[in-house]
């Protein structure tokens, strides 16, 4: 069976004082918590520091994107190699704010993806259509170009380091959520997707996250889609109440 996860994506928020008081929050209350994948993704700056608060809990270090390169002449960036070295098991790639702000194109996630799983970390692929591609029924397209497009050249084998999160555009901070079922049918289209490029085995063992304005008051109804195995959360991951609801989601 999958293992559920709940990962928060801290996004451009906290010092490195306040990251490091909300994870040690987190520690405290999610010490022997071990049924759910934990993680949590602070800005760049912060990721040593806040793992040297969460040794010895299961809570997990994400980063929150990665260049394509070992080492070299790229100013700016940080990569995949890097990131472990600061503690990270995960990295979020291919999110909507980095598409949209920064033209992030899938060819160069999937240079990311392969990069990632080469220097041993494990890939949070997100993937989603805006509202306007929802209403023109192109929603199933971009998924399906999305998902081609950064899983190409990734082997079976790989997809077992490789977690997907489907975060609709237009539920991204903006407290609308998709619906259980609408989330579901993009879920189940996912894997789908994943049985077709790779194996009925991949597909049932891939964890396929849900993202975009979950909340305490609708994770239970989320998690309890036969397809969703997680959730990536941006607002409601700041606040060490809300997130601990989250982890500690009602099965159904
Ligand atoms: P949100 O963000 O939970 O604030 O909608 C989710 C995300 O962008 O990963």
């Amino acid at each position: 069976m999958r293992k559920p996860m709940i990962a928060g994506n801290w996004k451009l928020n906290k010092t490195i004082a306040e990251a490091c008081e909300l994870s040690s929050d987190l520690s405290k209350c999610l010490a022997n918590f071990e049924e759910v994948d934990i993680v949590i993704a602070p800005v760049f700056t912060s990721l040593t520091a806040v793992a040297a608060t969460i040794k010895n809990t299961p809570i997990k270090l994400a980063a929150q994107n990665c260049y394509p390169e070992e080492s070299g002449a790229f100013t700016g960036e940080v990569s995949p190699l890097m990131l472990k070295d600061a503690g990270c098991e995960y990295v979020i790639i291919g999110h909507s704010e980095r598409r949209q702000l920064l033209e992030e194109t899938d060819s160069f996630i999937n240079q990311k993806m392969i990069k990632t799983l080469e220097a041993g970390l494990k890939p949070i692929l997100c993937i989603g259509e805006t509202l306007q591609e929802r209403e023109n029924d192109e929603m199933l397209n971009v998924l399906a170009t999305q998902i081609k497009g950064g899983l190409a050249n990734l082997s079976a084998t790989q997809m077992s380091d490789v977690v997907i999160a489907y975060e609709p555009v237009w539920a991204i901070g903006t407290g609308k959520t998709a619906t259980d079922e609408q989330a579901q049918e993009a879920h189940s289209f996912i894997r789908g997707l994943l049985q077709g490029m790779f194996t009925q085995e991949v597909a049932f063992a891939t964890r396929i996250l849900y993202g975009g304005s979950v909340k305490p008051t609708n994770v239970d109804g989320l998690m309890a889609q036969a397809d969703i195995d997680g959730a990536l959360v941006g607002g409601a991951s700041l606040k060490a109440e809300d997130f601990i609801r989250l982890v500690r989601f009602e099965k159904a």
